[in-house]
């Protein structure tokens, strides 16, 4: 397989060059992302070493660079995760939105469309990597998203993947590409951004800022390990129904109070059994002897903020044999010590843009 991945530089999609190298070190890989506030070439620095890999910087909305990519590396599987991920940012500027996660896809899929279906055509997969946020909000009583609950998105963010989605299927149906979808629930890991809530909490513990919860923090998000993600990617590129989507998802269901509580119970845990974090940050409430939770703020909540998602994960399991290996505490354990052995990672990427706009945001 020779193989495209878009969004390369971001959280999941650096993870995912990094799963996929370490079980296919000779492959091809071609790492695309136009760098935006959320890519970090670092995130992959360790890819640079495998012999098949090349990194290119550019946009997935242009069209002629995405053909001659296709063309010039013999593509024959795009896993696409390029996309604007936040949903307070759409919140604030939905039109980029639009532009990267609609257009963007669409462009793609015509130049894969124009390479892969010419002539006789040739082998080819174009897997969509989309959210569980298109299915809207769940009630505390209901039912997990199925592949068949009906879609119902409601902040900007999830309306234009909603959109994305229907143009994958679209093009499946009509012009016959190739293609898998897959909706996964909140990912968290290393290399995530800390603008979403797992990474924020634990930078601002180790700062000494507040933590701030939307609301009353008793909605609910199903939080699913990154690996686990990358690996039920792997399974439906690999025996996934073509024109079929998959459902993942981590059985990870917390509130957001009882998941703040417990990255702040795991920070102080880490303080208590090793006496260099309070010398290396010392305006953590543990360096002066106090709780991380004396940190939480209710805050105003997100406008539209949906109360609860939830994955049924069963298709994949089922048809797949894909069952995730973490479980949420486990998870966050390792996500702490990784964000606590990886200081220079969140310290240069929280420089420049990413500080303008939490001026603008918070003030
Ligand atoms: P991210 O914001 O960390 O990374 C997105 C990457 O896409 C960045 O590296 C950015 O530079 C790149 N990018 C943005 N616009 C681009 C463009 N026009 N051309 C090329 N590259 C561009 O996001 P993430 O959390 O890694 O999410 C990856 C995918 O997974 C997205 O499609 C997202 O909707 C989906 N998803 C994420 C989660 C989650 O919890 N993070 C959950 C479900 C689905
Ligand atoms: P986030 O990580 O932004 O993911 P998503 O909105 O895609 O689910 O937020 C996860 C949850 O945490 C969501 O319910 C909003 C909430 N939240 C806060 O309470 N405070 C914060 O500062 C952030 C960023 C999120």
């Amino acid at each position: 397989m020779a193989i495209l991945v878009t969004g390369a530089a971001g959280f999941i999609g650096s993870n995912f060059v990094h799963h996929w190298l370490a079980a296919r070190p000779e492959e091809r890989v071609v790492a695309l992302d136009a760098l935006t506030y959320a890519g970090n070439p670092a995130n992959l620095a360790d890819a640079e070493r495998a012999p098949g890999y090349r990194f290119v910087k550019g946009d997935i909305a242009d069209g002629d660079l995405i053909q001659r990519l296709l063309r010039e590396e013999s593509i024959d599987t795009i896993v696409h995760f390029a996309a604007e991920s936040h949903v307070d940012r759409s919140i604030h500027g939905p039109a980029e939105f639009v532009q990267t996660n609609v257009v963007g896809t669409q462009v793609l899929l015509e130049a894969a469309r124009s390479v892969w279906l010419a002539g006789s055509g040739q082998p080819h997969r174009f897997h969509h990597i989309s959210t569980d946020e298109v299915y809207g909000s769940l009630a505390p009583d209901e039912s997990a998203f199925s592949e068949t609950t009906a879609y119902a998105p409601n902040s900007p963010y999830s309306a234009s993947k909603a959109a994305s989605d229907h143009l994958v299927r679209a093009w499946h149906h009509t012009y016959g590409l190739q293609v898998t979808t897959s909706n996964c629930s909140n990912n968290y890991g290393p290399y995530q951004f800390p603008e979403k809530l797992i990474p924020l909490v634990i930078v601002n513990i180790l700062h000494g800022r507040e933590l701030p919860i939307y609301g009353d923090g008793s909605n609910v998000r199903d939080w699913l390990h990154v690996a686990d993600h990358c690996s039920g990617i792997e399974a439906v590129l690999r025996d996934g129904e073509v024109g079929g989507t998959y459902n993942i998802g981590g059985y990870g269901e917390l509130t957001n109070l009882e998941l703040v509580r417990t990255l702040c119970r795991v920070v102080d845990e880490r303080f208590a059994t090793d006496e260099t974090l309070a010398t290396r940050f010392p305006e953590a409430p543990a360096a002066r002897g106090e709780a991380a939770d004396s940190l939480m703020r209710f805050v105003t909540d997100r406008p539209g903020h949906d109360r609860r998602y939830a994955i049924d994960p069963q298709r994949i399991t089922d048809e797949l044999g894909w069952k995730p290996r973490f479980d949420v505490e486990q998870g966050l354990k390792d996500t702490v010590d990784w964000y606590l052995g990886n200081e220079g990672w969140w310290r240069s990427v929280m420089d420049g843009s990413y500080k303008e706009w939490l001026a603008r945001q918070y003030g």
